[in-house]
Formats: C-alpha cells, sequence, structure tokens
C-alpha cells in the first residue's frame, strides 16, 4: 500500500485497549504509526498484541503474509513523547482524566509542528475542555473509537467549539480511508452514540422499578416483541447492562444526566446505585441482574401457558382501525367476537391502548374484565413470537388467564405485565426516538448519521429516527404525549422535532 496523502505519519498516545487498536487501523491503511505510553510495557505489550492480531488474520485468509509484515513494520514504539515532533496527526488515548489528558496536549503543541492535527479519542470529557490548554484550539478535534477499534466500523469525529472546519473534514477523510464510517457530532455530554444511548437501560430501569415486570421479562420483549424488519434488539437491556457491568454504565448513566443538567429523559435508576454498591456489576462478577456460571447465563425456563379451558366472548374496545385488525387476530385465535355497543355480562374486554395504561384506557367500562394487549408491533396469528397482556390492579385473574391462553392458541409465547403506561416495548422505543429527535432538533449530528451511527455503534435492529418513520411519527407522538399525561413526568414529552413532524406529515430525517 502506497503511503497515503495525508497524515502519513500517526501518533498515538496510550498503548491500551484502543491505543492498540487505533494503531492496528491506521497501519493497515498504510499510514506510519509511532506509539507511546508512560508504562513501558504497555507499549511492548501491545506491539506483541498488534503482532499475534496480523498472524491471526494472516491465518484466516483476511490479510497476505507481505501485508501482515508491511504493516507491522509501519508500527514503532518510542520511549519519549518528544519522538513525536513530525508526526501530522497525534491521537490521544490514556486514561481518562481531563487533567493528564490537558497535560498531554500542553506538551504535544510544543512539540509537534504547527500544522499537525491534535485529536483525542475520550469518551466522555469535553473536546472544548481539553482544547483549551492549547493556544491553538482550532487544531484540536475528537476522534471517538469504539471496542474494539478494527471490528467496530463506526467512528465519531467531535467538532470541539474551537475545531477548525479543515481539521473535521481532514479527519472524516482519514476514517473513511480506513474503511471505517465516520459520523460527525458537536462536542456535547455522551457525543452522539453515548447520548442516542441512554433511552435503552433507563426506559427499562424505570420499568423495572415501577414493578412492571422482571429484568428477564423485559429482556425478552426487547428482543422478540420488538420487529424492526424482521429484527428485534440482539440483547435485552439488562443482559447488555450486565455485559457492560454497572461500575461502568452507572457512572455514565448519572455523568450525562448530569452535564445535562438534570434533563429527565437521562434520569438514573435507584436499582444500578443500589446494586452497584453491592457488587453486583454484571458478568464480570458471576451475579448481576442474572447470574453466570463458567462465563454463561443461568436462565430458567419460561413456564408454558396453560391451555384454554371455555373461553368467554371477547369484546373489543374502542372501535375503530386498530380494533378491526384485532379482531381479525381474535377470530382466528378461536375466540367468539361481540359486536354489540356494550359488552355482555360475561365478555372479556380487550383494550389496545397507546401510552396510556390498561387502567386509564378501562374508563367507563368494567374493569375486573379488562386486559391490554400491546399493538405496536406485529401480532396476527401465525407469524408472532411474542405478545404483550397487562391486566389493570382491578382484571380478575380469570380474565387474566382467559386473555393468556387465547394469545398463545398459535404457540406464541406470551407476557403478562403489571399496568404500564406504554407497556414495556411502547415506552422504551418511544424513548429511544424522543432522544434521537432531540439530537437531530440540537443539531448535534445529521439524521442519517444519527441512525448509521446507532445501528453501527450500538446494534440497535434500526436508527432512532428510522425506528419512528417505521412506527409512524405520530404514533410515537401519540405514546409519548399519553405516558407525558398519566405521568405528569417531564422525561415523556413529546420532542419538538418529532411532534413538527407528526403534525406536518413529514418523514423523521426531514431537515429544516
Ligand atoms: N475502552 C473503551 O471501550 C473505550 C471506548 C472509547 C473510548 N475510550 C477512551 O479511550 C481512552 C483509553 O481507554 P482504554 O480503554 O484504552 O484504557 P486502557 O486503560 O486500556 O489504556 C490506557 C493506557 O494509557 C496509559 N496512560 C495512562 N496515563 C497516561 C499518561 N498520562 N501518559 C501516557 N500514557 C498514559 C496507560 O499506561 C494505559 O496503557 C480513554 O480516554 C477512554 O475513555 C475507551
Amino acid at each position: 500500500m502506497s503511503t497515503p496523502q495525508d497524515f502519513p505519519r500517526i501518533g498515538v498516545v496510550g498503548a491500551g485497549a484502543m491505543g492498540r487498536g487505533i494503531a492496528q487501523l491506521f497501519a493497515q491503511s498504510g499510514h506510519q504509526i509511532v506509539l507511546w505510553d508512560s508504562q513501558p510495557e504497555a507499549t511492548t505489550a501491545a506491539l506483541q498484541a498488534i503482532g499475534s492480531t496480523f498472524e491471526r488474520l494472516t491465518e484466516k485468509g483476511r490479510m497476505t503474509p507481505e501485508e501482515a509484515q508491511a504493516a507491522r513494520a509501519r508500527i514503532s514504539s518510542i520511549e519519549r513523547l518528544e519522538g513525536m515532533a513530525n508526526c501530522d496527526l497525534v491521537i490521544e488515548a490514556i486514561i481518562e482524566r481531563l487533567d493528564a489528558k490537558r497535560l498531554i496536549f500542553e506538551r504535544l503543541e510544543d512539540i509537534t509542528g504547527p500544522d499537525a492535527v491534535l485529536a483525542t479519542n475520550t469518551s466522555s470529557l469535553s473536546v472544548t475542555a481539553i482544547a483549551a490548554a492549547c493556544s491553538r484550539p482550532q487544531r484540536v478535534a475528537g476522534i471517538h473509537f469504539f471496542n474494539p477499534v478494527p471490528l467496530m466500523k463506526v467512528v465519531e469525529v467531535i467538532r470541539g467549539v474551537r475545531s477548525d472546519d479543515s481539521v473535521i473534514e481532514r479527519l472524516i477523510a482519514l476514517v473513511q480511508a480506513s474503511g471505517h464510517r465516520p459520523v460527525v457530532a458537536s462536542d456535547t455530554p455522551g457525543f452522539l452514540v453515548n447520548h442516542a444511548g441512554r433511552g435503552y437501560g433507563t426506559e427499562a430501569l424505570k420499568a423495572l422499578g415501577e414493578g412492571v415486570a422482571d429484568a428477564v421479562t423485559i429482556d425478552r420483549i426487547m428482543r422478540e416483541q420488538v420487529n424492526f424488519n424482521g429484527n428485534g434488539f440482539r440483547l435485552g437491556p439488562f443482559e447488555l447492562l450486565d455485559l457492560t457491568a454497572l461500575d461502568v454504565s452507572h457512572p455514565v448513566m448519572e455523568s450525562i444526566y448530569r452535564q445535562f443538567y438534570d434533563e429527565a429523559r437521562f434520569r438514573p435508576s435507584v436499582i444500578t446505585a443500589q446494586r452497584l454498591a453491592g457488587g453486583l456489576l454484571g458478568r464480570k462478577t458471576k451475579e448481576g441482574f442474572y447470574r453466570y456460571v463458567d462465563g454463561k447465563q443461568v436462565l430458567a425456563e419460561e413456564p408454558p401457558v396453560p391451555p384454554a379451558g371455555s373461553l368467554p366472548p371477547v369484546w373489543i374496545s374502542p372501535a375503530g382501525e386498530r380494533s378491526a385488525a384485532l379482531a381479525k387476530t381474535v377470530a382466528e385465535l378461536g375466540a367468539t367476537l361481540e359486536n354489540g355497543a356494550q359488552p355482555s355480562a360475561q365478555a372479556l374486554i380487550l383494550l389496545a391502548p397507546l401510552g396510556v395504561d390498561a387502567t386509564a384506557a378501562a374508563a367507563g367500562l368494567d374493569a375486573s374484565r379488562c386486559v391490554a394487549i400491546d399493538t405496536l408491533f406485529g401480532y396476527a396469528a401465525g407469524s408472532c413470537k411474542r405478545r404483550v397482556l397487562m391486566a389493570t390492579p382491578a382484571t380478575r385473574p380469570e380474565f387474566v388467564a382467559a386473555a393468556r391462553s387465547l394469545f398463545a392458541a398459535d404457540g406464541a409465547a406470551v407476557d403478562v405485565l403489571r399496568d404500564s403506561p406504554g407497556f414495556v416495548a411502547q415506552r422504551v422505543v418511544a424513548m429511544i426516538v424522543a432522544i434521537g429527535c432531540e439530537i437531530a432538533q440540537q443539531r448535534i449530528a445529521e439524521p442519517a448519521d444519527i441512525d448509521a451511527a446507532v445501528r453501527a455503534g450500538l446494534g440497535y435492529p434500526a436508527g432512532p429516527l428510522e425506528m419512528g418513520d417505521l412506527l409512524g411519527p405520530a404514533t410515537i407522538v401519540e405514546i409519548l404525549a399519553g405516558m407525558h399525561a398519566v405521568t405528569g413526568d417531564q422525561r415523556y414529552r413529546p420532542s419538538q422535532w418529532l411532534r413538527r413532524r407528526a403534525l406536518l406529515g413529514l418523514t423523521l430525517h426531514h431537515q429544516d
């Protein structure tokens, strides 16, 4: 490979998990790399690890032996930071501490030439605050990789308040040439991906805290009921918290909440605070929301739904387009439908609320016979993995059991929740869309970049704006407005970007 024209020599400061990945990536795309760490043994270990990675890639046929040898030869270590004097770009990936990073940038400004670009891989500190240590903050920007760097194909290029446009453009081109997808985000708490990722865990924790369902049930719902173009979430929110570990994720939840001056949408949960204090960190301590034996999650089998005895007739409220589709499924599953203006005295009353709880949807009806079903995602007979029901506190157990049996009649799994505005899937997905819309509204990133970064960086089945468009912006507004009305909690207020596009019949990707 010929030497890239821009940034032929890249310095990497910090040879830990991220520094070594960054060195590998850019050595593979033809740049000369110099690596420095305050701990010489970290540099040695990094060079060894990169060498073994290249060997493995060669064995798997992903690199030729010549390519591996050439890429390895492009990386050298240096004993003093001063060895970065002739670098065109220096990427800092040291400990996540503002004072330590500012000190490195101060030194780099003296060491490097006046045109060198200085970039930080910080995940939570302000790029602008790091740049302020330099007399020329225009040449400083963020370049935020995800772990493991070679495999996580998205990179956030962070525009500090004083970053030069040309610096941002050159970093975008650099990332593109390495085969990764650059997304530009302005320097705001959590940048793009860690900001967009706030909804999933916090809303699931909110539902858990309200006693709506246990963690295992919530995880199953997000994996199996949610369906965007055939895919749910790969990991449930609690499995994800176990994987990242609470000593990492709880402080991030607190930090982003505080940095946005107590924005209600990001409010952390007392549940993770207590579990962190108790040492239930997740996989790495063998116990989190799940237990782990030999690295494997211990999971009790889901009990089968008891078969239906004689089903009561079903009356659906309210009448309308949604209830016509529901009536079709109910009939296909074998129940008798009532068509009267009011339910008979024996009828199971079926509700299909958006954003409000079963109790609110049961207004004016006999709540003791009311059961609600979540109709946000497909629930048609024969084609649905999991259906989700919920009951009011007054619903009699025999009506819950009847609804459960009815909706399991084609072999689908059924969960029954305690009453909740927005069940589980509605509220979690609506929160993800609302936060994605805030990111667009605040011009932190472009709509297409918001979706691409979330799909690649968080592995969601669709980006937040794409989710909103697939379900319909007006539907998301209805869910959020319902939740806002029932709970009075500001976290559920519909975002302005979303509300305007829903009212105007525009896609959530529409920019003004
Ligand atoms: N690990 C991740 O998932 C991840 C993802 C994105 C960004 N980041 C960010 O990347 C940076 C590095 O994270 P990491 O996971 O590679 O950490 P790490 O602990 O694996 O490595 C950090 C390295 O920096 C060295 N170091 C510490 N202080 C130094 C100093 N003052 N001067 C020179 N070297 C110093 C350490 O010896 C260590 O080798 C942090 O800012 C982190 O927030 C991490």
